[in-house]
């Protein structure tokens, strides 16, 4: 093996097999490194709503063959309380943006297609990977794979390895500012084999807890209820799940919530994250190594893609120019809009969401908000503009 890569990316998700396919596109060459197998990571259920920001750069970059073909384009969306749906007309409010749903899994494929296609290089199933010398001019990132312990020598190293990875902790205590907030609830999330009940996403606000209608595809449903964070999967068989999200999405007229066979569940903790600066020497961390925001904005990946597209560019103009520029300002410009997103979520968050302590006040407040979004043109169009994405600038 080539022990020489110009960057060295840790992890296979989203984040890092975007990376590699845009450093390709500009001349770039780079090595994945990924724990887990091919098949693992193709079929993790993760995110499925895609900011059109997000859209166009896949379609720029050649990715866009399948999500144009299977993709379902959506206009708007639907927040239901007390029995009612009310639209948010997502175009209609932003001058025409949309959101696309195509599920991460998707992304994932098309993005290994790609870079396997065009002779990319990627070790599935490693372990022991390790950083060093990243505050040199020469860091390195060895693994074992197959019983063999490899060394990569790179120009830089992209820590693309979620929440749980190593990169963010292999730099030394002190250097990064943490700020992490947990929510006092969590996500049950199912992938069901039934048609969706609905054309648009529907967000439920109900006494119960938040419910939400999303969807994969005309035969594949997505759902989540709301539960609590500690909850123990075992408790909720597929009958209750169903109940649950049947009480909490009913309406006043006849609309019926289809029920079917569950091919997936998992309960996801909901928190916000953010690490600052997200470099450190030549360690540039990006995606959910750097932050996480909670799902009810329907950001995380957005914002992985975001965060990738300014550190190919930083790098292009590096390896091009020999300017350090870009990738001196690649926190901040990733920060930027780090926090707007984490201030939308945050936001959504605390709208739909039941809090088990409150005395009445916070619900009040809720509803509020909820009345205010639904009936002012204004407070409608800050929604949708946060919702299908600012431009990358
Ligand atoms: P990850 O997808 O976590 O990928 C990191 C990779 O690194 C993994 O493959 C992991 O195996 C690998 N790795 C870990 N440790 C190591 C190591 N030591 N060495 C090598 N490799 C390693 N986002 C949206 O935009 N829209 C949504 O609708 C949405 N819905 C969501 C719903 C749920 C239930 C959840 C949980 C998340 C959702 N998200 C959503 C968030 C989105 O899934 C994440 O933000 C996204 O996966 C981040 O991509 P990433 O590549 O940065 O990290
Ligand atoms: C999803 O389809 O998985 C999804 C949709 C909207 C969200 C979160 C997740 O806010």
């Amino acid at each position: 093996m080539n022990n020489r890569t110009q960057v060295g990316i840790i992890g296979a998700g989203p984040s890092g097999l975007l990376l590699s396919h845009l450093l390709h596109l500009e001349g770039i060459d780079s090595v994945i490194v990924e724990v887990r197998s091919r098949q693992y990571v193709e079929e993790r259920v993760r995110a499925g709503v895609l900011e059109q920001g997000t859209v166009d750069l896949l379609c720029e970059t050649g990715l866009g063959d399948r999500l144009q073909r299977e993709g379902l384009i959506h206009h708007g969306i639907e927040l239901r309380f007390d029995g009612h749906g009310h639209r948010i007309a997502l175009s209609d409010l932003t001058g025409g943006r949309s959101i696309w749903i195509y599920g991460q899994r998707e992304v994932v494929k098309d993005l290994i297609d790609a870079r396997l296609a065009a002779g990319g290089s990627i070790h599935f199933e490693v372990d022991d990977v390790k950083l060093s010398d990243v505050e040199s001019s020469n860091p390195r990132l060895s693994f074992r794979k197959d019983g063999q312990v490899q060394e990569l020598n790179c120009d830089f190293i992209a820590g693309c390895d979620g929440f749980h990875g190593v990169s963010r902790n292999s730099i030394p205590a002190g250097v990064l500012q943490t700020y992490h907030h947990v929510y006092p609830f969590g996500w049950l999330g199912i992938l069901a084999a039934v048609a969706p009940s609905t054309e648009e996403l529907i967000y439920a606000y109900h006494d119960r807890g938040f419910a939400l209608h999303s969807l994969r595809s005309s035969e594949i449903s997505r759902l989540y209820i709301q539960v609590e964070p500690d909850e123990d999967i075992y408790d909720w068989p597929d009958e209750r799940i169903w109940q649950e999200l049947s009480i909490r999405m009913a309406t006043d007229d006849d609309w019926e919530l289809t029920t079917g066979p569950v091919l997936e569940k998992g309960i996801t903790p909901m928190r916000s994250f953010v690490v600052e600066p997200m470099q450190y020497g030549r360690l540039f961390l990006a995606g959910d190594a750097a932050h996480i925001v909670p799902a009810t904005g329907a950001k995380g990946l957005n914002l992985a893609v975001h965060d990738v597209h300014k550190l190919a560019e930083a790098l292009t103009t590096w390896h091009r120019k020999g300017s350090k520029e870009l990738l001196e300002n690649y926190s901040r410009n990733c920060l930027d809009r780090v926090w707007r997103v984490q201030d939308f979520s945050s936001y959504m968050s605390l709208m739909l969401h039941r809090y088990s302590d409150d005395d009445g006040f916070r619900s009040r407040l809720q509803r509020a908000q909820l009345n205010y979004v639904c009936s002012s043109d204004a407070a409608a169009r800050s929604l949708a503009e946060n919702y299908v994405g600012l431009p990358h600038l």
